[in-house]
């Protein structure tokens, strides 16, 4: 399909961006986190972070701290990162492995790695204390594509079901056995919604970034997902590079069992509502979104290599996070500068074009999850 026909046909005449508050707004903000941010499946990391028995990140989100750990049986699991004595904060370091159990460093009650209570000092006393009713609090966990989910959400609809429409999509990446090679943590001083309408169009490309536009031309490509929850597509590697890197050479080996279009491809999706993944023929970077406040959003970003890459004598992973480093940081740029101008009480929604139909589909799932009709908010 002629890809300019698949852009105008998502079109949709008359969208145009969101009102100032939604960017704004601490009122807006914490209604994002009560109806998306603790309703919604949302990514916090990697498999490869918590390999062995006892290894443990820390993960913020929604206002939330959730210890996320490998238990003894190697089941991956989460809890609110809270003792059940009194209450207090019980990992302190992000990171770290556990010895075979958590120990609150206050009154010293001890949990097992499944979050059992085993020893609560001097509850002896203590009629009808059963040790069975204060075990962790739990946060549901699963895994896609070797990347870690959490939802607040008590009882959430399972991931596999929230996530039919990628099925499948990405399986000749081989996601789940990548290995990670950099992590670069950034901080945005921008609303997280900029942040996914930025990645969702290439318009800006040949003004914000030279080296991008250099490698991938950017009206090149074709949206696969035009509607809902994820949405992309991808673009293609112009002809004389083989991969979006600084040198414009492979990195490193093809990640996957690739068809050869594949390997004149970038694919870009956003996973609502804090995930976007980049998939290149030597690489996948994906990056994660954890919003602080309505004007301010955290955000890391990963680069994954084939796992035998580090044998493999064109493996050269500074190559493309140079790149994307870069790239990344002329996005934050104008992020924020979109930030400061939509702050101003002179701003008002303006029209999207029909290079802008993504941007436009993510603003309708936006308002779609938050309860309210794109008109409503538009
Ligand atoms: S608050 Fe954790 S042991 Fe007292
Ligand atoms: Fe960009």
């Amino acid at each position: 399909m002629n890809p300019f026909v698949e852009t105008v046909r998502s079109y949709r005449q008359g969208a145009s961006t969101l009102p100032g508050q939604y960017y704004t707004s601490p009122e807006i903000f914490a209604q994002e986190c009560e109806r998306i941010f603790r309703r919604h499946w949302l990514c916090v990391g990697r498999e490869a972070q918590i390999v062995t028995p006892g290894a443990y990140f820390v993960a913020s989100v929604a206002g939330e701290s959730v210890i996320v750990l490998r238990d003894e049986q190697h089941v991956a699991r989460a809890f609110y990162n809270i003792c059940r004595h009194r209450g207090t904060r019980l990992c302190e370091e992000q990171s770290g492995e556990l010895s075979r159990s958590i120990q609150c460093p206050y009154h010293a009650w001890t949990y097992t790695l499944d979050g059992r209570l085993l020893g609560a000092p001097h509850m002896e006393g203590v009629e009808d204390f059963e040790k069975r009713e204060y075990s962790l609090h739990r946060v549901p966990l699963e895994i896609w594509e070797g990347f870690l989910f959490l939802n607040l959400s008590p009882q959430p609809r399972s991931l596999a079901e929230a996530f039919t429409p990628l099925a499948d999509r990405f399986r000749r990446f081989r996601l789940p056995r990548l290995r990670p090679s950099r992590r670069i943590g950034y901080v945005v001083e921008a609303n997280w919604k900029l942040l996914f309408q930025n990645y969702s169009e290439c318009l800006h490309c040949p003004v914000i970034h030279p080296g991008l536009a250099r490698r991938s031309p950017w009206r090149s490509g074709e949206n696969d997902l035009a509607e809902g929850p994820f949405l992309g597509g991808f673009m293609l590697l112009d002809g004389d590079s083989e991969s979006l890197t600084v040198s414009g050479r492979a990195c490193g080996p093809v990640v996957g069992e690739l068809p050869h279009e594949d390997l004149r491809r970038v694919y870009y999706y956003s996973i609502f509502p804090n995930l976007l993944v980049s998939l290149h023929p030597d690489y996948v970077m994906f990056h994660m979104l954890q919003p602080e406040s309505a004007t301010r959003t955290r955000v890391e970003c990963e680069w994954l290599f084939h796992p035998d890459a580090l044998h493999d004598p064109q493996y050269d992973p500074e190559d493309a996070v140079s790149f994307w480093d870069a790239t990344n940081r002329e996005d934050w740029h104008i992020c924020e500068l979109s930030q400061k101008g939509i702050s101003s009480r002179m701003y008002a929604p303006g029209p999207y074009s029909p290079r802008e139909s993504l941007p436009a589909a993510w603003d309708r799932e936006y308002a779609r999850q938050l309860g309210q009709h794109a008109e409503d908010v538009g």
